[in-house]
Order: structure tokens, then sequence, then C-alpha cells
């Protein structure tokens, strides 16, 4: 899907649906030869202040760690991607897994998950009488690995013993899918972000295209 180019739109789009937990854990779901992991990576290393609460000032420091997870059930794409990318800081882990298990990620441990062209694939497959299951799963699985918010989460007890607000999730997807199709699949009570669009789900066209859409999912 390199075809959707507009990686600056990309880049904004995923990194103001963020707010702060340390470390950001960040999950691309079907990442392929996609940049967009490794732009985000470099984008953390080299914009001071870019960061998760960043208020507009000039404050660095507002940098936060950066964890991020890209995964195919390729195997031969993850070994490409893994080789081709060693290099790159925050360090970027690969995983062989499918997104209709997850079976390498634990329930409630990610911060933002992303899915560019991955559904798109699922629902482009019309041969697959399992399209609606598969893509089901996936949602299930999508919403299991979203962080919940809490207010007194252990992980985010400083040094002085205070305890922080843990920010709930976002779900990011990219698509050419139109609304009306995509969240046929997406909007469900039972899923992380529940049934209210007003304030869970959003979506709109990326940047300036009138072809391809952004929707994101906040977790309640
Ligand atoms: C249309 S490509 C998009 C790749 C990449 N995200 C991009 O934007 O260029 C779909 C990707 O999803 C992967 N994929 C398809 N079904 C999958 C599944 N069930 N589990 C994990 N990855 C899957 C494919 O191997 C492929 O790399």
């Amino acid at each position: 899907m390199e075809q959707c180019r507009n990686r600056r739109a990309l880049l904004s789009s995923t990194t103001s649906t963020l707010t702060p937990t340390d470390p950001i854990r960040v999950l691309h779901l079907g990442c392929g030869n996609s940049r967009l992991c490794t732009d985000i990576a470099e984008r953390w290393t080299t914009t001071p202040g870019l960061a998760v609460g960043n208020k507009g000032d000039d404050d660095a420091t507002t940098l936060l760690c950066l964890d991020q997870v890209a995964l195919d059930y390729s195997p031969v794409v993850i070994e490409r991607m893994a080789a081709a990318n060693a290099n790159v800081q925050p360090a970027i882990h690969w995983a062989v897994d499918d997104v209709r298990t997850l079976t390498t990620v634990a329930d409630h441990s990610v911060d933002l998950v992303i899915d560019k062209g991955t559904m798109d694939a699922l629902q482009a497959d019309k041969e697959n009488d399992d399209m609606d299951e598969d893509i089901e799963r996936m949602m299930h699985q999508v919403s299991r690995v979203m962080r919940q918010a809490s207010a007194t989460s252990s992980s985010s007890t400083d040094v002085t013993g205070a305890t922080a607000a843990v920010a709930a999730a976002a779900f990011v997807q990219f698509t050419w899918e139109i609304p009306y199709y995509r969240l046929h699949h997406t909007k469900r009570a039972e899923y992380a972000w529940g049934t209210t669009p007003d304030t869970s789900i959003s979506h709109g066209f990326l940047g300036e295209s009138d072809l391809y859409r952004w929707f994101v999912y906040k977790a309640l």
C-alpha cells in the first residue's frame, strides 16, 4: 500500500493520537515492507518536542520512550525488514504473527495499534468464505491488546511513589474503504472503543487525498 504515499499526513495522524504513557508501545499489523514504522522511529528521535503531551513549546524533554513492534504473517517479509532496518533507533521489534490470533502480544499492552492496508487485504480476498469471521477475529485481537485507561496503574508510579493516569489506547486504520463498509466491521459494542462515534470513533480523508482515509478508535 505504498501508493498511500502522503507520509506527512500519515505521521501526523498517528502521532496526534498519542497521549502520555511511558514507554509508548506501538503495534503495526501486517507491516509488509512499509516505511511507516521507520518513519515514526526517525521522526521520534529527530523532532524536538514532537512527543506526546507536547504543548507546542520548545521543551524537548517531553520525548518519551518508543517501543515499536511490527508484525506480519509472512516470515520472509519479517526477515527482510529486520535485516534492512537493523540500525533504526529506537529499535523496532519484528515478529511473525497473524492478526487473527496475535499470539505474541499480551493483553492490554499496546498504546497505539496501526493497521495500514491489512484489513483492506482481508476485505479484498473475495475468494475467502471466512472473510467476515477473519475480520472479526482481527478486531477481537486488536481490542484485547489495547491498553485500558487507569488512574492508578502501578506501571506509572514514579520515584516519589506518586501515580499518574495511564491513557487508554488508540487504534488507527489507513484505508481506501468508505465509512459505511469499514464501520460495518469495526463499530461494535463489544470492542474496546464501543459504538459512540461522537467520542470514540472518528474518520476523515488523509491529508489532501480524496481516496485514502484514516479511522481512529479510542478505547473507552
Ligand atoms: C496490503 S499489504 C499492507 C502492508 C503495509 N501495512 C503497507 O502499508 O504497505 C497487507 C499486509 O498484511 C499482511 N497480512 C495479510 N493477512 C495477514 C494476517 N492474517 N496476519 C498478519 N499479516 C497479514 C500481508 O503479508 C501484507 O504484508
